[in-house]
């Protein structure tokens, strides 16, 4: 029943010394002085990257932490996870880790605080001392689907809560929500670049910029990277017409001349993708090594492609969602991009990996490859030189 489940939830479903620096809307959104400007927060957020003019990104996506907790194998298979992003963080030490969505999976999980799973799956990275990012997945607030088996002679479970010690409150069903997730991450971790988008695109949350800087010069910017909230889980799947108007007018105001290279992270790809997938395996100009199901889409398409297309700067968009597919293929004059299924939580059983991305300064890059589990690494592919 358990596999069974998650298949149909499926279908329900960056040298240098670099400052992060969070433009962050405060209000309304055309304005110049509407914009705070954050220098995130204590030194100690200053990231002292490798003086060799690179950044490298790992890309974990879809981990799934949390699935069944009340069998044998849910608890297994976030073991499992943690082991795939452990061997990947130490084979290629990058400098920022970005969470590609559905992290957990909410609509599996009895519990009152799904904080605890985030947490679990964040502790690899936090570990290495490494800063990462997050974004949100269409799984990571769904509400919780009561199994119809706990209602046969079989009964509700003994399942274990996440922290059994803090007494009765951690099991629960009452699901945790967006912001309850960002906040809770982003007050315990000072590692965390994650950011809480403009309160005027809620629901949606997870919107955000940082940028890379250049080492000698830490306000020259050599990069930037966008997050957008693609929706799912409480909402519908969707990246918003207000949420594409605050692209618009975030990267004109930052990113003027289009001179800064910009690539962009959510979780569910766009219509788009459809378009520029690949038939009957992977062919020039696209690059990859699965292709082995459909890909499913935003729900709508509300602006976001017309003006990433129209953008030079726009590099490549990086999704997750697809556990079967891990291709990257040009639309217009940039990429889009999958990851590459990270977890072992979540439907399919194909070999577990991360794709990874390097920016390096002098030339100038975007590079990116895949790193498997058991080592190897393919599918390399140069985004923009
Ligand atoms: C830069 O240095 C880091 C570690 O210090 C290494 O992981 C990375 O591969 C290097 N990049 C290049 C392009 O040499
Ligand atoms: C949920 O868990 C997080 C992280 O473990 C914690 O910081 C937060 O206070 C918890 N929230 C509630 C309502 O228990
Ligand atoms: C595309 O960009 C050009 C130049 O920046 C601008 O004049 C044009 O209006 C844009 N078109 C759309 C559809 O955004």
């Amino acid at each position: 029943m358990m596999k069974e489940r998650r298949t149909i939830s499926f279908t329900v479903l960056f040298s240098l010394l670099t400052i992060a620096i969070a433009y962050q809307e405060a209000g309304n959104h055309d304005d110049e002085e509407e914009y705070s400007f954050i220098l995130q927060k204590t030194p100690e957020k200053y990231l002292q990257l490798s003086s060799n003019g690179s950044f490298k990104i790992a890309v974990f996506a879809d981990l799934h932490y949390g699935e069944n907790a009340w069998t044998d194998w849910g608890p297994i298979q976030d073991v499992n996870s943690d082991r795939v992003m452990s061997t990947i963080l130490d084979k290629e030490t990058p400098d920022f880790v970005v969470y590609l969505g559905d992290v957990i999976t909410a609509n599996n999980l009895p519990t009152a605080n799904a904080s605890l799973y985030w947490e679990k799956a964040i502790s690899p990275t936090r570990a290495r001392g490494i800063p990462w990012a997050t974004i949100f997945g269409n799984h990571d607030d769904a509400s919780f689907e009561w199994p119809i088996e706990w209602f046969s002679a079989t009964g509700i479970p003994e399942y274990q809560c996440p922290s059994p010690t803090n007494g009765d409150e951690h099991c629960g069903f009452r699901g945790t929500h967006r912001l309850e997730l960002i906040n809770n991450e982003i007050e315990r971790n000072t590692l965390s670049y994650s950011i809480k988008g403009p309160d005027h695109l809620w629901p949606s949350v997870s919107n955000y910029v940082l940028q890379v800087s250049s080492p000698e010069n830490p306000k020259q910017p050599i990069a930037y990277l966008y997050f957008l909230d693609s929706g799912g889980g409480s909402y519908p799947e969707v990246i918003s017409s207000a949420q594409a108007t605050w692209f618009k007018h975030k990267s004109e105001k930052i990113n003027p001349d289009l001179r800064v290279p910009e690539i962009i992270f959510w979780h569910i790809p766009s219509k788009a993708y459809k378009k520029v997938a690949p038939k009957f395996g992977i062919h020039k100009p696209c690059v990859g090594s699965i292709n082995k199901e459909k890909v499913a889409a935003q729900q709508a398409e509300m602006g976001i492609m017309k003006i990433l297309g129209n953008r030079s700067s726009v590099k490549a968009v990086f999704t997750g969602h697809n556990h079967g597919l891990d291709w990257c293929c040009p639309y217009k004059k940039l990429w889009l991009c999958f990851a590459r299924h990270t977890g072992y939580g979540g439907y399919g059983n194909w070999p577990r990996g991360a794709r990874i991305i390097e920016i390096t300064q002098q030339p100038f890059s975007i590079k990116s490859w895949i790193r498997m589990e058991d080592g190897h690494k393919h599918s390399e592919v140069v985004l923009s030189s």
